[in-house]
């Protein structure tokens, strides 16, 4: 196995046909056996994988040139609202305003102290991020699917929990930051899989065109609490813990490199399924 094929894998569970801006491969490698994989593995980490004899380091968060793109994928926020019926000149400008800050912000960043330590000890690494973010999005958007308008919001979190381990083996709990778990779920959207939560002006056009109930994977305090004031007696934002979250997408990766013969570790955050 290589690192091309390690990313194409990725790309084949999400049904991506080319590397999103914030995934990358860094330092590319061959014959590929034992591999290193965590939400997190920067310069420390790569180098603990050399000493432990690993052929590849996996991260899931991006590293590298993979943080100066990462602005690219909050586009996919637009797609998203669009198919959710927010009309897309609205969800444009929405992403417009948080996109071009974030591309600046980023563009400070020393982005290639990782890398530089990956070539170094010529360690194969690479982040995969929008992909496995995406196999875990249309995980629970089936489970969301399944429960049907007329449940509670608290079936939905029953639901959540029922079918993936990763949130009953996490330390945080999903959380109802907006509404109630009483409150009917009515059209739910599981607004993931775009770089970062949409925080407050995401979500409130959700709830403005038709959308009951918003699950996104962390939202910050003062956006649930502004939406809260908002929307909190007639909608739902359902919050389903960060770390959690990521492990339900990156779990069936991890299994699908198992099933090709790889021995894979997962450390940095992942949960077990
Ligand atoms: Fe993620
Ligand atoms: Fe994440």
């Amino acid at each position: 196995m290589n690192t091309e094929q390690l990313m194409q894998i990725a790309l084949e569970l999400a049904d991506l046909h080319e590397v999103p801006g914030d995934s990358a491969v860094h330092q590319a490698g061959t014959e590929i056996k034992r591999v290193l994989i965590g939400i997190d593995l920067h310069s420390s980490e790569i180098a603990l994988a050399k000493v432990l004899g690993y052929d590849a380091a996996i991260a899931h968060h991006p590293v590298g040139v993979s943080t100066l793109d990462f602005h690219a994928v909050l586009g996919r926020h637009v797609d998203q609202m669009a198919a959710a019926g927010v009309p897309r000149d609205l969800a444009r400008s929405i992403v417009a305003k948080v996109s071009e800050p974030r591309r600046i912000l980023d563009s400070m960043s020393n982005y290639d102290h990782d890398p530089s330590i990956a070539r170094l000890l010529d360690m194969p690494y690479l982040n995969i991020h929008t992909p496995l973010d995406e196999v875990g999005r249309r995980r629970m958007a089936a489970v969301a699917d399944g429960v049907g308008e007329d449940a509670t919001v608290g079936g939905l979190v029953a639901a959540l929990y029922d079918a993936f381990g990763e949130f009953r083996h996490a330390a945080t709990r999903i959380e109802t930051l907006v509404g109630a778990l009483d409150h009917r779920l009515g059209r739910v959207v599981v607004s993931h899989a775009a770089g970062t939560n949409g925080g407050y002006p995401v979500a409130k056009a959700y709830f403005d065109h038709g959308v009951d109930t918003v699950v996104y994977i962390h939202c910050r305090p003062d956006d649930a609490e502004q939406l809260r004031g908002e929307y909190g007696t007639t909608k739902a934002l359902v919050v389903t813990g960060h770390i959690a979250s990521d492990s339900v997408g990156i779990n069936p990766y991890i299994e699908r490199l198992r099933d090709e013969g790889l021995e894979v570790t997962p450390i940095s955050g992942i949960l077990a399924p």
